[in-house]
Formats: structure tokens, C-alpha cells, sequence
């Protein structure tokens, strides 16, 4: 009897060992896709994701950072994510129609939140709640909003004016609402991966684009646009997504070490993102190698009026429910 539990006992300490070891070589691998250049703040927010989930684990837990579209695209990464190709994604919340989800959609209206802090402010608030709900039935769990600041737009002539935008050929991300507002003041968007942006600016598919600093400079759209203008007319924000089955079904402990790697990384890219827009926007002034315009209040104005119907419109895409939750949060009043 002694000697059965010696054995036992001793098979236990090789079975424990043997799964102690067996974690720490055939750890559980996220591969975690995405589209911009590593060096932008959603590029180092998941790098810093990495770092501090395979800290916190132990080793456990790899995460392999795909930058740069250099696994999927657009499209293609959404796909991947609900096939299970891949576990991590924080694709704009432009990019969330595939995947039957408008609502998002509600935070690209133009001159929506004021400043940054506005913005940061009321994703903490109900509405980022609210939207992550919407993504449960997809199977999907939305982990953190990331932020990225806000929109300049661009083309080989100068955008003071709304009659500028006149006949343009513009590239947007996604969102019916950018699709909207472009056609306000009269041009002709297209959603376009991201990936192919420079190539088609470079060559005349498009005329023109909108983005960040961080994005303009790391892709180096500002070599191909004459003419930025620093409008700061719509916000750019990812949502960091995670495929449901896979998220769920992680060992608990696990689990609570990555919701805490997740959390710090959140705070550092939302701590760097304004800063990293502003040293970016710099660069490219320092470069030459296009014009900046800036508007003045008057033309902030024309441009507000002109993109004005997009808020009318968009309670038939994204719904009442959304609207009124910005509204609230943000105090303001949506026709
Ligand atoms: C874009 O496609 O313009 C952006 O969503 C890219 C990004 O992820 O910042």
C-alpha cells in the first residue's frame, strides 16, 4: 500500500512537472495582428502588451505581434479573428460594419468630441460599455479602447475651404459616417486598406486621404499630398478585440494576468498617443516636403456647417440609441 502511494505520489510530481514545463515550452501563443507601423501608439501599445503579458505569466502566454498589415489586412484581419486565425486585433472602430456592428460608426461624426480629454472622457463613461455589448453576439469581447487623436486630411491642393474638397477622390477606412461627411462638402470617398494607401496616392487612384499625424508620418503619406490640413475634424480610436471562445476558455489565472497586462498597456498607448501625433506632426513639418494648412475659426465653421447633414443622416445608420448616449455623455444636442 506504502509503496502504491510512493508511486502515485511520484507520478503526480512527474505529471506536475511534466505540465509546468509543458507550459513554459508550448506556451499559449496570441497572435495579435495589425496595420499600422510599430513605431505609432497603437504599434507600441501592443508591444507593450506583449512585454507585460509575457512578464506577468510567466512565459505562459507569447504574443507575436504582426505590424504592419504584415499578416492581414483590413478586412482579412476581422476574418481571421472570428475563424480563430488569430486572437488579438485593434482595428479602428471605423473598420466594425463587416462585422454587422454600425453603431461604432456613431463615433466618427465630425467635430464630435472636442478636445482629447472630451474624448477619453466619455469612453470611460456608458457609451464604450454599451458598444463592447454589441459585440458579444459576434463572438468577439472588446478588452480596451486605444486612442489615436484625431484626423487631418490631405490632398495635392490645399482643403481651407469646402468647395476644395470639390470632385476629390478621397480614401476612408470604412465608416459610412467619413463616407458621409466627405460627400457633404462634395467629394467622391473610397474605402481602401490601409495597406494600399500610399501606392494609390502616389499614383492618382485616390486624390486625397485623412489620418493621423503618427499615421501620415510612419507610412509616409506626407511625401505623396502637397497639402495637409491640420483639421483635426474626426477622432481615430481602436478598439483591442479578442475572438470570445478563445478569451473564455483561457485558465482563469491566465486570464487575470492578461486583463492586467491589458490595462497598464492601455494607459501607457492612451498616455503617448497625443504626444506621439504632435512629435509626428512636427516631423513632417521639419521635412519640407508638404504644405501645412491650419484653419482659422471662420473656416472651421464652413466646414462644420457643410458636414452638418451627416448628423441628420446618421440616426438611419447607426441608430437613435447610440446617439443619445454621446449626446448625454458629451452634453450636447443631436438633431
Ligand atoms: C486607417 O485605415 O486609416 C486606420 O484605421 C489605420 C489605423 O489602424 O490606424
Amino acid at each position: 500500500m506504502k509503496k502504491l502511494f510512493v508511486m502515485l505520489g511520484a507520478a503526480a510530481a512527474v505529471l506536475a512537472l511534466s505540465s509546468l514545463s509543458a507550459s513554459a515550452q508550448n506556451p499559449i501563443i496570441i497572435k495579435f495582428s495589425h496595420v499600422v507601423a510599430n513605431d505609432t501608439p497603437k504599434g507600441k501599445g501592443a508591444l507593450k502588451f506583449k512585454e507585460l503579458a509575457e512578464k506577468y505569466t510567466n512565459g505562459k502566454v507569447k504574443v507575436e505581434v504582426y505590424p504592419n498589415s504584415s499578416l492581414y489586412k483590413d478586412k482579412e484581419e476581422i476574418e481571421a479573428l472570428q475563424l480563430g486565425s488569430v486572437q488579438m486585433l485593434a482595428p479602428s472602430t471605423a473598420k466594425f460594419a463587416p462585422l454587422g456592428v454600425k453603431e461604432f460608426e456613431a463615433l466618427d461624426l465630425p467635430w464630435l468630441f472636442k478636445d482629447e480629454a472630451t474624448y477619453a472622457k466619455a469612453m470611460k463613461g456608458p457609451v464604450g460599455e454599451w458598444l463592447f455589448k454589441k459585440l458579444e453576439a459576434k463572438g468577439i469581447t472588446g478588452l480596451a479602447y486605444w486612442d489615436n487623436g484625431f484626423h487631418m486630411v490631405s490632398a495635392n491642393r490645399a482643403l481651407v475651404n469646402p468647395a476644395d474638397f470639390q470632385g476629390l477622390k478621397i480614401r476612408i477606412s470604412g465608416s459610412k459616417i467619413a463616407d458621409r461627411y466627405f460627400r457633404d462638402v462634395g467629394s467622391i470617398p473610397q474605402i481602401m486598406a490601409f495597406s494600399e494607401v500610399y501606392q494609390a496616392l502616389q499614383t492618382g487612384v485616390v486624390d486625397g486621404c485623412e489620418n493621423t499625424a503618427s499615421n501620415y508620418l510612419t507610412q509616409k503619406f506626407y511625401e505623396v499630398q502637397k497639402d495637409i490640413t491640420v483639421s483635426y475634424h474626426a477622432h481615430l480610436q481602436y478598439a483591442v478585440i479578442v475572438n470570445s471562445k478563445f478569451w473564455n476558455g483561457l485558465p482563469a489565472d491566465i486570464r487575470g494576468q492578461l486583463d492586467k497586462a491589458m490595462a497598464e498597456a492601455t494607459d501607457y498607448t492612451n498616455s503617448i498617443a497625443s504626444k506621439e501625433n504632435t512629435d509626428a506632426l512636427e516631423e513632417i513639418k521639419k521635412s519640407g516636403k508638404t504644405t501645412l494648412h491650419y484653419l482659422t475659426p471662420e473656416q472651421k465653421i464652413a466646414w462644420q456647417k457643410a458636414m452638418a447633414p451627416t448628423y441628420k443622416w446618421a440616426k438611419g445608420r447607426v441608430g437613435g440609441e447610440v446617439l443619445d448616449l454621446l449626446a448625454k455623455e458629451l452634453d450636447i444636442k443631436m438633431n
